[in-house]
């Protein structure tokens, strides 16, 4: 690998963006061997041991896997034919040649965690309802949840494509006036928790994903904003498409 700006460098190990990984070196947080660098000029190469907050960053050689929070209005599908945004348009352009895409979908209304990697075997199975890992929603609904409609959504509802699977459900309490309820569901059916609600007699007015499998949405990470899932992170989820750790 040819030597290359140090912003860049973190770019595209997905650090943050180029101009915030930029400000990230100006406080004094990276260090490159050993030695803290202020100057984003500064080139780097794999050879160098690059470190972002303590933290040794390296680009992988194998697959990626990022974590996004996706805002509402954003597809989550690789591209639009309507040229409306993705949430590849979300990542920092040092980012484009490594042929991610979103793990599974979230509606364009739906916020919430979305994974993003260009690992296809795992792709599959974190989003093959065979393997049942778990996702987990909170919804917003304008009238609360009656507790027969909390029942019948955790025995299963009759869907036009089925009968879906037994999932996790409860009332969350303090919701002021805005009633919302969390939901686990294990498969990933199109539209799936709205068209549940809707077949128990509840509209949807807001979902976001706040789970999916060991990962959790962490109040650090904006609508909009990603990171490179951690080593560890990626071994819960490996281990939870084996069905284990789920
Ligand atoms: N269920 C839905 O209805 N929408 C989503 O985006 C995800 C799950």
């Amino acid at each position: 690998m040819t030597p290359e700006r140090l912003q860049k460098y973190m770019a595209k190990a997905g650090v943050a963006s180029r101009r915030r990984s930029e400000e990230i070196i100006a406080a004094g947080r990276v260090r490159v061997n050993g030695r803290i660098v202020r100057e984003p000029g500064c080139k780097v190469s794999e050879a160098d041991r690059v470190e972002v907050d303590g933290v040794v960053i390296a680009r992988r050689s194998g697959f990626d896997y990022f974590i996004l929070h996706k805002p509402v209005g954003i597809l989550s599908t690789a591209r639009d034919d309507r040229g409306r945004r993705t949430v590849l348009d979300l990542l920092d352009g040092a980012l484009r040649d490594r042929r991610l895409y979103p793990v599974g979908r979230l509606d364009f209304a739906t916020s919430g965690l979305i994974i993003l990697s260009n690992d296809g075997e795992l792709t599959h199975k974190l989003t093959h309802p065979r393997f049942g890992v778990a996702k987990t929603y909170l919804a917003r609904t304008p009238v609360a949840a009656t507790p027969e409609q909390l029942r019948r959504l955790a025995a299963g509802v009759l869907l036009e494509d089925g009968r879906t699977a037994p999932a996790r459900v409860r009332l969350l309490p303090g919701g002021g006036s805005v009633p919302r309820l969390e939901i686990t569901i294990g498969e990933g059916r199109n539209r799936q928790v709205r068209r549940m609600l809707a077949a128990v007699g509840l509209e949807t007015s807001g979902l976001h994903r706040i789970a999916f499998g060991p990962l959790t949405l962490e109040r650090g990470l904006a609508p909009g904003e990603y990171r490179p899932l951690r080593t560890e992170e990626i071994m819960a989820l490996r281990q939870a498409a084996a069905g284990r750790g789920n």
